[in-house]
């Protein structure tokens, strides 16, 4: 028999829940077979402590690499205080492509309409370039940097992504009818890779009214291609649409490396109970098998954790269950067991 491969992944644990659900999410891979080797990198606010610096560029250097890594959530403070480690990351390593699946077919809620959406979110510029100043008492100024390049990569991304899997609609979120300039060029660019691709329809949506669709009309979406701002607010809106923040997961991907994380962030409330809902972050790190093109592991997790899901027992209370963190993954590991 042929040596298994042996991946080497960083593994950025994070702040608050991070170091609970990603050492979850590495129990089920580890129970796959599938061979990783953790190179443990520092990042947030520890590390400013350890290494005098939110981001070491020894853990960049990590993911640059290693080319791919896996990653629990970064606190950021609120107001004032250092920048976001997180926003910082993703410029760093140029991740310009934040893909987030969206599923009611995990079976978590009992939504009226099927939901299967991918948000393809901008990650890189928006309002996130971090570009403020007081510019007089009172007065405060935030940038909105919008680029044709970020933006056709990220529609080129959706796209492509689209044709690939032979989804049947991009819709493209703005607020071209205010920001006239900014999400007109967005629009702009995200047309004329829309042009190239005649078998996908594409379709236009206010961010205000795609908010509401999101809500009443959810099954419209396919595939949903946003900047960087409207991105993260939808997102955690389809979350709550599907199970809440603990069940959906994420990639930050760019041409060279990718960061799997799931939406949420480092959930102060119940940091170190204990209770924090693993799945997110099971999904995002089976994101990664695929990427790393480990299917069959990656289609053997999916299928335990449906089994897992359809007892609905041993869930964490964000679920409705009384479950520990330990509990839900001894589920999982248990319906892992049956399908080998
Ligand atoms: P959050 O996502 O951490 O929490 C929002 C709510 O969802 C809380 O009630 C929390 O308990 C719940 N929740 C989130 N994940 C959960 C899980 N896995 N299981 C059960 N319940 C879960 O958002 P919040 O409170 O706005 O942000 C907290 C911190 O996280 C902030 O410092 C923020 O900057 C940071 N953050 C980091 C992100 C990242 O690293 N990618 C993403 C989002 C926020
Ligand atoms: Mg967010």
């Amino acid at each position: 028999m042929s040596q298994a491969k042996v991946h080497t992944v960083t593994l950025i644990q994070g702040d608050g829940i991070g170091p609970e659900v990603t050492s979850a999410a590495r129990r089920v891979i580890a129970a796959t077979g599938v061979q990783i080797e953790w190179v443990l990198m520092p990042a947030g606010a520890a590390a400013a402590e350890t290494h005098g610096n939110t981001l070491p560029e020894e853990t960049l250097e990590s993911i640059r690499l290693h080319k791919v890594a896996l990653k629990g959530p970064l606190t950021t403070p609120i107001g004032g205080g250092f920048r976001s480690v997180n926003v910082a990351l993703r410029k760093e390593l140029d991740l310009y492509s934040n893909v987030r699946p969206v599923r009611s077919s995990l079976g978590v809620t009992e939504h009226h309409k099927p939901i299967n959406l991918v948000l393809f979110r901008e990650n890189t510029e928006d309002l996130y370039a971090g570009l403020e100043q007081d510019i007089a008492p009172g007065v405060a100024q935030s940038l909105k940097i919008i680029t044709e390049k970020a933006s056709t990569r990220i529609a080129r991304a959706a796209f492509q992504w689209a044709a690939q899997k032979h989804r049947h609609t991009v819709h493209a979120v703005h607020k071209a009818n205010i920001m006239k300039k900014s999400d007109g060029l967005f629009l702009q660019s995200v047309r004329k890779v829309a042009a190239e691709y005649p078998q996908i329809q594409y379709k236009e949506i206010i961010v205000d009214n795609c908010a509401m669709q999101m809500v009443m009309r959810p099954e419209i979406f396919d595939v949903v291609v946003l900047g960087n701002l409207y991105g993260d607010i939808i997102s955690d809106l389809c979350a709550g649409l599907v199970g809440g923040l603990g069940v959906v997961p994420g990639a930050n991907v760019g041409d060279d490396c990718a960061v799997f994380e799931s939406v949420h962030g480092s959930a102060p409330d119940i940091a170190g109970k204990g209770v924090a809902n693993p799945i997110a972050t099971i999904l995002s790190a089976n994101m990664m098998l695929r990427h790393l093109g480990e299917e069959k592991a990656a289609d053997r997790v999916q299928a335990a954790l449906t089994l897992f899901l359809a007892d609905k027992s041993n869930l964490t209370p964000d679920l409705g269950g009384t479950a520990t963190t330990d509990q839900l993954v001894d589920g999982i590991l248990r319906k892992l067991d049956l399908l080998k």
